[in-house]
């Protein structure tokens, strides 16, 4: 019998991901250790849904409090606790109502099914004629219609016939936007800056200037902060940085506090109004341990300071990563504690880069663009920087 997880894992397992050959089995705040007992700075915060670091304390407490006393019961019934979560998460990203679900791929599919409807019932654009407007190098999940609209060969190729009514513009021209705005346009999905994509930031004003359009023309603006939102980049929203409220937001990822899968779709009343029972929903979707689980993330977020921290150490780390003058390095992007590292991939490949860090001690995992992603929990500190820039440096040294 096998009792190798690894060998487990490549056996029973779909072939879906290419992780790194250690196994990991144990976490706590930034670091984790796999088997073997080695230790591991986490950099990468599972792609920012660790910002509050592994296993907070606070919200390991209020999952096991919320579990002895009341699991899953649907949304069939009315539970305790979903109300002060949504009140919460309302209050704090002055939307009117919000949509629980799971994962962010959901969150996103919500939007989507909100803004086609909103486009129909509300905007009087014609029975299945609503488009929606999205962004070239865009990540919004993995659902075939987001697939549908990916520009990443890879994502859609083979699971083809994909939903109509989407348009595609350039990410950061605000004037492509304007252009491809028809009678028909509901919405425009955009992620304030795009985390799979290689950690691309638009230029100042981006989102700004595409507020201002899309109220210009009644369509609706819809923000992805999944990666980006929950003080990622210095900020609640990102969208804050250009003083843009949204009329639509989806949260996730750092909303489960690390340990479980908790995501909004959050919106004006008039988009979310839309919705009538039996429309839309999940069998998990704002169960009981969910809402406690994010109620209390977002209480830790707030009271632990950790978005001021994100913009205090967000310029500590770009300051040292542009201290390192190696010559693979073309750019390094980022806002917050989200940092994008881009390579040449004629000296380096930002996996390779990725495999050796880890043997160094440190881990993250690139993305497009040939970029290494930092997306560290919100709580780490200066000196554990210093060691993932140090890593960085020794993998690019021995490498280029
Ligand atoms: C901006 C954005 N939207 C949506 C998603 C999908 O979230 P999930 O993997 O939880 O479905 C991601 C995941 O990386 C993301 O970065």
């Amino acid at each position: 019998m096998i009792d190798n997880p690894v060998l487990l894992e490549e056996r029973y397992g779909a072939r879906n991901y290419a992780p790194l050959p250690m196994v990991l089995a144990r976490a706590e705040g930034v670091y984790v250790w796999d088997t073997e007992g080695r230790r591991y700075l986490d950099m990468l915060g599972a792609y920012s849904a660790v910002s509050y670091g592994h296993c907070h304390p606070r919200l390991v407490a209020a999952l096991v409090a919320q579990a002895g006393r009341m699991d899953v019961v649907s949304r069939a019934f009315r539970s305790d606790n979903l109300g002060a979560f949504l009140a919460r998460a309302c209050e704090m990203t002055g939307m009117d109502r919000a949509l629980p679900m799971n994962s962010g791929t959901e969150a996103v599919e919500t939007a989507l099914k909100a803004a086609r409807k909103w486009g129909h019932a509300v905007k009087g654009i014609a029975d299945n004629s609503a488009e929606i407007i999205v962004c070239e190098n865009n990540f919004h999940g993995r659902s075939i219609a987001i697939t549908g609209f990916s520009s990443v060969s890879q994502y859609r190729a083979g699971f083809g016939p994909f939903p109509a009514g989407f348009a595609c513009v350039p990410f950061g021209d605000a004037g492509a936007l304007e252009n491809m705005i028809t009678p028909n346009t509901a919405a425009f999905l955009v992620e304030p800056i795009q985390g799979e994509g290689g950690v691309v930031v638009p230029p100042d004003g981006y989102l700004s200037d595409c507020a201002e359009i899309c109220r210009a023309n009644n369509v609706l603006l819809m923000c992805d902060e999944i990666q980006t939102g929950l003080g990622r980049t210095g900020r609640l929203l990102a969208a804050e940085h250009d003083g843009v409220r949204p009329d639509g937001l989806m949260l996730g990822k750092a909303l489960g506090g690390g340990l479980l899968p908790v995501s909004l779709f959050l919106a004006r009343a008039d988009v979310m109004e839309v919705f009538t029972p039996g429309d839309h929903g999940s069998t998990f979707g704002g169960n009981p341990l969910a809402a406690v689980v994010g109620l209390e993330a977002l209480d830790v977020l707030v009271e632990e300071g950790l978005i001021d921290r994100a913009a205090e150490l967000g310029v500590y780390l770009r300051d040292r990563l542009s201290t390192l003058n190696s010559p693979a390095i073309v750019e390094v992007r980022g806002r917050g504690l989200l940092a994008g590292i881009e390579l040449d991939p004629g000296r380096a490949r930002a996996e390779e880069v990725c495999r050796v860090m880890a043997e160094r001690g440190v881990l993250t995992k690139d993305t497009h663009r040939n970029t290494v992603r930092f997306a560290p929990p919100l709580t780490v500190e200066r000196g554990q920087i210093d060691d993932a820039v140090g890593a960085l440096a020794g993998a690019l040294q021995e490498l280029v």
